[in-house]
């Protein structure tokens, strides 16, 4: 490889597989099943689903008075925003003869009322009221449906998944520049993306991809840091713009497995907000949500600022096609210019049951220079 070589944009691996999708197709492409998807043990999947926060909605989904069916962390769920304001994520199939609250299901003040029999449920899960019974089961009335702990911020409602039902153990990280006036409102998509969560996280340390799935000019210099449960980079890259090369730096991590963010500089401020949250062991519905500096995004600079948005949801496009895919390797063989795969495999064990990670323990990885990675 000449030096020259690491200078000039790869070709893309996918492109021929994306190329023919575009506009509406391209959207319903992001979302849809996957023809002839492989079963989990056909793809050694076996990793279980991650505990962490994770995003439920956008907060402007869920208007007070409103109940939402969702499907997440393998279950049925049911959310709703009573009359102060709060949103609340219960199981969605009511204890007495099983209804699914989501089709049919209102809001009576905080509660939510089951639309069979009108059982009502506060977000705990513990019925507070069967309007015709004289004396509500004790069961019942100690709870019966299981309610999962919830949060909102950065105009996201979130709800804590712990298979074990232990209670948050972390908070979900408020992002000032979502509540800023001088930053511009979401501009939101999303994907379905078939596989376990762990293999979408790795993609951010799998520093070798970047050159050959996603065509970046050069091998970038990148830094990653480990500590508790939170995960950050900083990656110096060139970036492609309609202006040429531009040097950009791109920070991003990671709260807990399912609170992504990134924030790019250099080109025009933008906070990308991410929701990574599963739906099965190997399903994952991903939501972006950009936010951009008014005084980037709307000046002269308009052209670049959306540039930069189709270019990350293209990367996202990119690394989907191998994701739906791509068989877990437990014991991947890996080479000298592979990123700190393992050590990021040791750092995410920490997210599953019975395994924990000293909060206090931080480790730093980098690599400096480019060349040949
Ligand atoms: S099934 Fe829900 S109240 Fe009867
Ligand atoms: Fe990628």
């Amino acid at each position: 490889m000449s030096s020259n070589d690491t200078q000039r944009p790869a070709p893309v691996a996918t492109r021929e597989f994306l190329e023919n999708l575009k506009g509406e197709e391209l959207v319903r492409w992001r979302t849809a099943e996957v023809p002839n998807r492989r079963s989990m043990a056909e793809r050694s999947i076996d990793l279980p689903m991650p505990f962490g926060w994770f995003a439920m909605c956008y907060s402007d989904e869920l208007a007070v008075g409103q109940v939402k069916p969702l499907r997440y962390f393998g279950r049925d769920l049911v959310a709703w925003r009573g009359e102060d304001g709060q949103a609340r994520v219960l199981d969605a199939y009511c204890a007495h003869l099983g209804a699914h609250m989501g089709y049919g299901g209102r809001v009576n003040g905080n509660r939510l009322e089951c639309p069979f029999h009108s059982w009502r449920y506060d977000g705990d899960g513990k019925v507070g009221d069967i309007p015709y019974a004289k004396i509500i089961p004790p069961q019942a009335k100690r709870g019966c449906v299981k309610g999962w702990p919830t949060a909102e911020a950065n105009r996201f409602v979130w709800a804590w998944y712990h298979p074990e039902g232990i209670a948050p153990l972390w908070e979900v990280e408020p992002f000032p520049e979502t509540s800023d006036p001088e930053w511009t409102d979401y501009e939101r998509h999303e994907w379905n993306v078939y596989c376990p969560l762990q293999t979408i996280a790795e993609n951010g340390v799998d520093v070798a991809h970047f050159r050959y799935i996603h065509g970046t000019a050069s091998y970038p210099d990148w830094e990653v840091t480990m500590k508790g449960h939170c995960r950050s980079a900083q990656v110096n890259a060139k970036m492609d713009t309609p202006r040429g090369q531009v040097d950009g730096t791109i920070s991003y991590g990671v709260v807990g497995p399912g609170q992504p963010w990134t924030r790019f500089t250099g080109i025009c401020e933008t906070l990308l907000v991410t929701g990574a949250t599963p739906v099965d062991q190997d399903h994952v519905h991903i939501r972006f949500a950009f936010t951009q500096k008014k005084s980037s995004a709307e000046g002269s600079q308009g052209r670049v600022a959306k540039a930069l948005i189709a270019d990350i949801c293209r990367q996202l496009d990119q690394d989907k096609v191998v994701w739906d895919r791509q068989r877990h390797m437990e014991k991947p063989l890996l080479c000298d210019g592979d990123g700190p795969i393992m050590a990021f495999r040791d750092f995410y064990q920490q997210f599953y049951p019975g395994k924990s990670l000293n909060p206090d323990v931080e480790r730093t990885l980098a690599r400096k220079g480019g060349g040949r990675g």
